[in-house]
């Protein structure tokens, strides 16, 4: 699909159809999109965590509140993202090498992200990235360790419709040209 139009049809989707489901092969694919973004060092610290069958979507839903939970009825799969701390952006002893320390590392995961939910998008599916959930859940369920940061939960199925896109700042509100 042309890239413009990828972009333009890409939506928060808070609306699925039932009965929808999604191959490891095309989340593999999505994962895939996502490692090719750059990072800090080529450090690739973003990690996922899938729950495709219907008792893992089950729990990870249990770690959302009600509205994310409504909203992602009928999804194929949920994805927790989190990156491993204290490396993006980090020196070879743990330090941070400026003010943003971690931010580094939620800054490779956001790119990571992007190109995953465009993949998606291109594969047919459809997404919502949640930054509310309950982390201290979604640990447990994915026994993931403490040296992780779970950031988004990404959610991924099929519209039901498509919601009208959300307005965007004028360019001029958020570009300063010299
Ligand atoms: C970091 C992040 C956290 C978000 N958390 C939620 C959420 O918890 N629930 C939700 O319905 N949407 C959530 N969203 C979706 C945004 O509301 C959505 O991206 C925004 O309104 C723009 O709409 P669009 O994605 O259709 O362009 C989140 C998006 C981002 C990037």
């Amino acid at each position: 699909m042309e890239f413009s139009k990828l972009l333009e049809e890409r939506r928060s989707i808070r609306d699925y159809e039932s009965g929808v489901g999604i191959s490891k092969e095309d989340v593999e694919k999505m994962i895939y999109a996502a490692q090719q973004a750059p990072s800090w060092k080529n450090s690739e610290t973003g990690r996922y965590y899938v729950a495709l069958s219907k008792e893992g979507i089950e729990r990870v839903r249990r770690a959302l509140p009600d509205f994310n939970a409504e909203r992602t009825q009928n999804v194929a799969a949920y994805i927790v993202t989190s990156f491993k701390t204290k490396i993006s952006g980090h020196n070879a002893s743990g330090q941070p090498t400026d003010a943003n320390a971690d931010a580094w590392g939620a800054y490779d995961l956001g790119l990571q992200n992007e190109n995953l939910l465009l993949k998606a998008r291109e594969l047919g599916y459809d997404t919502l990235i949640m930054g509310l959930r309950d982390e201290n859940e979604l640990k447990a369920v994915f026994n993931i360790p403490e040296d992780e940061a779970i950031m988004a939960v990404i959610a991924v199925g099929k519209r039901k419709s498509t919601p009208e896109k959300p307005q965007r700042k004028e360019i001029s509100e958020i570009v300063k040209f010299i």
